[in-house]
């Protein structure tokens, strides 16, 4: 089955976001498969953010990210990256359709709440980066004769 990883911002977690997020995933019939609770070093935001090394705005990035504790989750279903990205909406949420996450909470590209993966491959990698592979929990979905994506 297809992984992605999402994860909780910032200002997602300070803004007690982080339940609602959750629940968009969850409703959505997507399958958490691990999720912890850390404050991210830059080190660590700097590989995760590492293709966007030469941007203007890539030092504001890694402060934003840095400036407090975030939610890494990885969730599983079919094409789960790619409706993943559907339930956060545009990296603006001035461009992001009401019922996306960041249409309805974002504040602007700099405070955007939520990540996703933007393809397949940077998930693997993303997942590869924040997660050790014992951490990725393996069970059975009882509500798997019911949700497709399982
Ligand atoms: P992520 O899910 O966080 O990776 O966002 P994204 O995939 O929608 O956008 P991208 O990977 O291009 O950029 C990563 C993050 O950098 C964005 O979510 C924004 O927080 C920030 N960012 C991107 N473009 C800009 C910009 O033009 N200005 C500022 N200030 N921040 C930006
Ligand atoms: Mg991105």
């Amino acid at each position: 089955q297809e992984r992605t990883f999402i994860m909780v911002k910032p200002d997602g977690v300070q803004r007690g976001l982080v339940g609602e997020i959750i629940r968009r995933f969850e409703r959505r019939g997507f399958k958490l498969v691990a999720m912890k609770f850390m404050h991210a070093d830059e080190a660590l935001l700097n590989k995760h953010y590492e293709a966007l090394a030469g941007k203007p705005f890539f030092k504001n990035l890694i402060t934003y990210m840095s400036s407090g504790p975030v939610v890494p989750m990885v969730w599983e279903g079919a094409q789960a990256v790619k409706l993943g990205r559907m339930l956060l909406g545009e990296t603006d949420p001035a461009k992001s359709l009401p019922g996306t996450i960041r249409a309805d909470f974002g504040q602007c590209v700099g405070a955007n709440i939520v990540h996703g993966s933007d393809a397949i491959e940077t998930a693997d990698r993303e997942i590869a980066l924040w997660f050790k592979k014992d951490e990725l929990i393996d069970y059975k979905s009882c509500v798997a004769p019911y949700v497709h994506a399982h």
